[in-house]
């Protein structure tokens, strides 16, 4: 932990589309050199938190801070990776060219740091071809490394290895926890729980508020569980079977 300065401090924040409270009052304050895994099911407002954070979407109450400053800031840009949950790539411009055009944009020239995360991301052979000609899989390692090459000290990452394959998802986690272990604040989403164990911290998220937060271990101790599926239900107040423990039968 460097400072006191939290890597990301979120206070009271708030993002409503009509009705829908898509996140309802997040306060959160996470600090340097963790992996956190933010989990929740879809549509519990991770995606939402993610860009409020990022500064790529306006709350609608609260505020966030990354390293101290006010987001959104221009200064933070160079500062925060952010890899969003669907893949903003340029199809026509080459793995290489799309690297290196993220690069460049944070101030980055230096053509080592390039190779290093399309070696990282295992495209390096790949580093001529169209973005709009690869699979799935590879766009989103693409979207990794364009996230990545500038080096920055926060990184958010939204759902980053779905649809990656176990071998290289391995891979990445590896370099995660190096990231982490040089300083790097990592923030995760994802709403499946089987790579919480890879993160020093979980935040379990629902109908865009905060369940519970702690490590896997805690988080499963509190509940009484020994698997954190179980746990997340606990803590959301429902039973095995999803429904809620309050509700009457009749
Ligand atoms: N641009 C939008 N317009 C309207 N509703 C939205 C928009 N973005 C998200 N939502 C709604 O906000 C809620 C949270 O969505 P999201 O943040 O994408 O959750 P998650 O990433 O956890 O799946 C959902 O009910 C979703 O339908
Ligand atoms: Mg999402």
């Amino acid at each position: 932990m460097t400072g006191s300065v939290p890597a990301v401090e979120a206070v009271g924040l708030v993002k409503t589309f009509g009705s829908v409270r898509a996140v309802d009052g997040i306060d959160l304050t996470l600090g340097a050199g963790r992996i956190y895994g933010l989990l929740g099911p879809n549509g519990s407002g991770k995606t939402t938190f993610i860009r409020m954070v990022a500064g790529l979407a306006h709350p609608t109450a609260g505020t966030a801070r990354i390293l101290g400053t006010l987001v959104p800031d221009r200064s933070l840009l160079a500062r925060i990776g952010y890899m969003p949950q669907v893949e903003a790539v340029y199809p026509e411009l080459s793995v290489e060219e799309n690297v290196a055009f993220f690069a460049r944009l944070e101030g980055r020239r230096d053509p080592a740091a390039v190779n290093r995360v399309l070696d990282l991301t295992d495209l390096g052979d790949r580093r001529g071809t169209p973005a709009m000609h690869l699979s799935g899989g590879m766009r989103r390692r693409l979207s990794l490394a364009c996230t990545l090459v500038h080096e920055p000290p926060v990184l958010l990452l939204d759902e980053p290895t779905v649809g990656v394959d176990p071998a290289l998802r391995a891979q990445f986690w590896a370099h995660f926890r190096r990231l982490a272990d040089a300083g790097t604040t990592i923030l995760v989403a994802s709403h499946v729980m089987d790579e919480a164990d890879r993160c020093d911290e979980l935040v379990f998220v629902r109908s865009g508020r905060i369940l519970v937060r702690g490590t896997s271990a805690e988080i499963r101790t509190s509940a009484g569980t020994t698997d954190l599926e179980s746990a997340f239900l606990h803590h959301a107040g429902l039973d095995s079977e999803g429904r809620p423990l309050t509700a009457v039968s009749s």
